[in-house]
This record gives C-alpha cells, sequence and structure tokens, in this order.
C-alpha cells in the first residue's frame, strides 16, 4: 500500500520558489491500477518521484508497503527501490551498444547481490522478464534495430527485474505513437492483473479510460480522485 499524508514539495531555485504540492493526502491500495492527470506543471511528476522514492526533500509522511521512506537511510532507500518499485519513463533510456538483455541486466549490474528475487541466474531472470513482456525473440538484439514500442518493452522488462510490486510509469506512452501506445496500456493492464499495482502518469484520456482510478492533480492538490469501472476488452 503506498500513504501520503499532507505531503508537500518546495523547489527553491536562484530565481524563485515554488510550491509543487499542497499537503496531498492520497492512498493507493495494493493491486490498483490508477493514473494520474493534470496539466504540465501541476505535480504529477513531482508526486510520483517522491513515492518512488527518488525525491527526499518533501515534507508530510509517504508510507509505501509498510516503510516510512523518510526513516530510511539512502543505501536502506535504495535497497527499498529495488525490491519493490519499477520505474518506466517516456525515454526507454536504454543502451544500443548493448544487447536487449544486458540492458535488462543493467540494474542488476549496478546493484550486485541487492536482491533475492533474482535467484542465482541472472541471466535467465533477464530473459524470463523479456519474454513476460513479448521479446523473447530479442535477446541478443540491440534496441537500436527495435521499434518504439518493442523499446518500450525492454524497458519495462528492465523495470520488472528484480519482480517489484509496485510499476510506477511517468507518461510511458508519451513517445508512442497511438495504437503502439494502446498495446504498451494493454501490457501494463496484464501486469495489474497479475497482481501488480500500477500508478501511471498520463496526458492522454484514453489511457484514463483503462484504468480503474483517475487522480486529477492541479497545483499541487488534488483536484478529484475517482474510480470507475474500466472499459472491458482491449483498449480503444
Ligand atoms: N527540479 C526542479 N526545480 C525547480 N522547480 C521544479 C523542478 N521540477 C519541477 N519543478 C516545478 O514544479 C512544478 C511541478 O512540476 P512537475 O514536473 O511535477 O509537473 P508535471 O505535472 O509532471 O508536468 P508535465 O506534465 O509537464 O511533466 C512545475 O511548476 C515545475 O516548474
Ligand atoms: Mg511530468
Amino acid at each position: 500500500m503506498i500513504r501520503l499524508e499532507k505531503v508537500s514539495k518546495h523547489y527553491r531555485t536562484a530565481a524563485r520558489e515554488e510550491l509543487a504540492l499542497r499537503a496531498v493526502d492520497v492512498t493507493i491500495d495494493e493491486g490498483e491500477f490508477c493514473a494520474i492527470v493534470g496539466t504540465s506543471g501541476s505535480g504529477k511528476t513531482t508526486l510520483l518521484n517522491i513515492i518512488g522514492g527518488l525525491d527526499r526533500g518533501y515534507e508530510g509522511t509517504v508510507t509505501v508497503a509498510g516503510n516510512d521512506l523518510h526513516a530510511m537511510s539512502d543505501a536502506e532507500l535504495s535497497r527499498f527501490r529495488n525490491r519493490h518499485i519499477g520505474f518506466v519513463f517516456q525515454q526507454f533510456s536504454l543502451l544500443d551498444h548493448l544487447t536487449c538483455e544486458q540492458n535488462v541486466l543493467l540494474p542488476f549490474h549496478f546493484l550486485k547481490g541487492a536482491s533475492d528475487a533474482v535467484g542465482a541466474d541472472p541471466v535467465k531472470r533477464a530473459r524470463e522478464a523479456l519474454t513476460h513482456v513479448g521479446l523473447a525473440h530479442k535477446f541478443g538484439e540491440s534496441p537500436r534495430n527495435l521499434s518504439g514500442g518493442q523499446k518500450q518493452r525492454v524497458a519495462i522488462a528492465r523495470a520488472l527485474f528484480f519482480k517489484p510490486r509496485i510499476l510506477l510509469c511517468d507518461e510511458p506512452t508519451g513517445s508512442l505513437d497511438s495504437t503502439t501506445g494502446q498495446q504498451i496500456i494493454q501490457t501494463f493492464r496484464d501486469l495489474n492483473a497479475e497482481g501488480y499495482t500500477v500508478v501511471i502518469i498520463t496526458h492522454e484520456a484514453r489511457v484514463s479510460t483503462a484504468v480503474r482510478r483517475v487522480i486529477h492533480i492541479e497545483d499541487g492538490r488534488i483536484a478529484s480522485d475517482g474510480r470507475t469501472a474500466p472499459a472491458e476488452g482491449p483498449v480503444s
């Protein structure tokens, strides 16, 4: 479960100070599939980065899977992130001189021994993750030779590598055409059906019809937070 209590975020730069989140209270239960929507600059990325433990400079309390993020040291927080959270961004951030398999293995090389989830064979785990997103035929390929949707799938496989319970996605379809974007959203729906908690920032209405809950942020506040029955079948 993800719980934010009175979370505020100030950005201070030489030129200005800005309140990007204003006493946000929100709870996201395990197994939810929810969208965060709102205009540019409303605070969506700020919120997601705080939930994911990427940003510690906030006021209030954030609890994820029973852990108060403020109470953790940097090392504990980074272990926590690897165990619990997978990130997917608009930019796929893949390395073209590596194979898909090597890209998925990157988090393991950064954090050798950081997780038991991988078991004894990290290459096998990387292949499982790629197979999970339909790329069993691309283990040895460079991402350079893949379509945009396939690249995002490699990035999703990388996010799945440590078997996290929560996927945090910041505009994951933002660089894709609409058909490919729909396929990626369907992949997140499938992952949610398998039990992953999925939180997606999006500008696109068609994503927010696929999810069960839409949290609308405006000017650093939750403007509305509604649960709906998701449309059945593939995203249209
Ligand atoms: N590193 C930063 N330093 C200073 N101000 C920042 C920083 N990051 C974000 N902000 C400010 O905080 C506010 C919220 O930014 P945020 O990135 O969370 O918006 P967003 O809703 O994700 O927007 P977009 O849809 O354009 O990605 C914005 O007004 C932005 O200018
Ligand atoms: Mg953003």
